[in-house]
């Protein structure tokens, strides 16, 4: 018996991404090559093939936690750890910081390694959902209410996850709940943990939060080039936090799996951060084309499904109007159109829902597609 659950999405992937013409769910913006990476910084083409393949510091490369640190006020380099993902950060971060017996709260629906390696590590893992409101401020949205949090930790918590902007639904906190949850956390001793992978990609910039390594004291943000930067080849993820003890505590962890990243990977990474911005930004634009599309696509087709507009990222998480199983709709969709969607049900969650991505420039051709399918249906 394996230690973990195995981790659904992740199976559902493997069985389809590489074979499916079009990825209509995927949650990474779009990518580019390594040529156009190297363009952005002069002379990293002969830093790349001068580079030594031993290995590299187990925290990052001194210049890539620099250049990273500068991205977040008042952090220096001693708080930033680099990892192989964000995947393994995750892992690392619970393993150094959660012992059997915590209670954990996390936000649900979510990225199941988020909720599922606390409870293997025999944690009392209590969900805390969001939920679609009608009214409020921007008009329907995905909503976690920082007034649960009190009966949910009953002050006992060790550690809140949050992820914000969340997979799969888009929701994202407003400030002043932002503000209520770090309240709430530095009252009760918590740590906040804010997997922060889709961050940079607001609808509207000014929704924007800080981050947790900024915002509180003993937060820990979590962030990647997968998603906002469409580097998920790079495998370079970071935790970000004024905590170092628990940074120090994460390095003994670490010393079991990775060691060290790739270093031609952090040496892409550095030129990827040191562009993060006009990166993130022109996934940003093909978001926001997208997201036009798919306002288009939900208008004219209530009798197939809704959904509650995402505030930021790159997923959403609509619901089939008929309530059907939406698994039943995607394999038969992806046989017979190659356009594949992920159903609600990876999530542990109510099977008429279903991912969808918009992060990725091919999406016109994919909305096509699926259209022209539910027309011939
Ligand atoms: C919320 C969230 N956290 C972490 C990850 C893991 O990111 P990576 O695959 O880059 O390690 C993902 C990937 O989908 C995610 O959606």
């Amino acid at each position: 018996m394996s230690f973990f659950k195995p981790f659904a999405l992740e199976r559902f992937f493997a069985k389809h991404e590489f074979s499916a013409r079009y990825l209509l769910c995927s949650s990474d913006c779009e990518s580019f090559p390594v040529r156009e990476l190297l363009a952005m910084d002069e002379g990293s083409i002969d830093r790349l093939l001068d580079m030594r393949l031993g290995y590299t510091e187990t925290r990052g490369a001194p210049s890539l936690r620099e250049a990273i640190a500068g991205h977040y006020a008042g952090l220096g380099p001693e708080g930033v750890f680099v990892h192989s993902g964000a995947e393994e950060a995750i892992l690392n971060l619970y393993l150094a910081a959660l012992k059997p017996g915590d209670r954990v709260v996390v936000n649900y629906p979510c990225y199941q390694s988020l909720a599922e390696i606390p409870r293997s590590l025999g944690c009392e893992v209590v969900p805390w959902e969001l939920r679609q409101v009608e009214d409020g401020p921007g008009g329907p949205r995905w909503r976690l209410d920082p007034d649960e949090l009190p009966a949910l930790s009953g002050g006992k918590a060790t550690m809140i996850v949050l992820n914000a902007p969340n997979n799969p639904t888009g929701a994202l906190p407003t400030r002043d709940e932002f503000e209520a949850v770090v309240a709430y956390a530095r009252r009760t001793g918590a740590i906040l943990f804010v997997d922060e992978v889709y961050r940079r990609l607001e609808r509207d910039r000014s929704a924007r939060l800080p981050s947790a390594c900024e915002a509180y004291e003993n937060g820990v943000a979590l962030d990647v080039l997968s998603k906002h930067s469409g580097l998920a080849g790079l495998r370079i993820g970071w935790l970000a936090s004024r905590r170092t003890d628990l940074l120090d505590a994460v390095a003994v962890v670490k010393d079991y799996n990775s060691i060290c990243s790739s270093a031609p990977s952090e040496l892409l990474a550095e030129i990827a951060i040191r562009n993060l911005e006009p990166i993130a930004a022109r996934n940003r634009a093909i978001c926001a084309r997208n997201l036009a599309l798919l306002d288009g696509f939900f208008e004219r087709r209530p009798e197939f499904a809704r959904w509650t507009p995402p505030a930021a990222g790159s997923v959403a998480f609509p619901r089939l109007s008929d309530g059907s199983d939406a698994e039943e709709l995607a394999e038969r969709l992806v046989a017979e159109s190659g356009v594949l969607l992920l159903p609600g049900a990876y999530y542990d969650y109510d099977r008429s829902y279903f991912r969808l991505g918009f992060g990725r420039a091919n999406l016109p051709e994919a909305l096509a597609r699926l259209e022209a399918w539910l027309d011939g249906r």
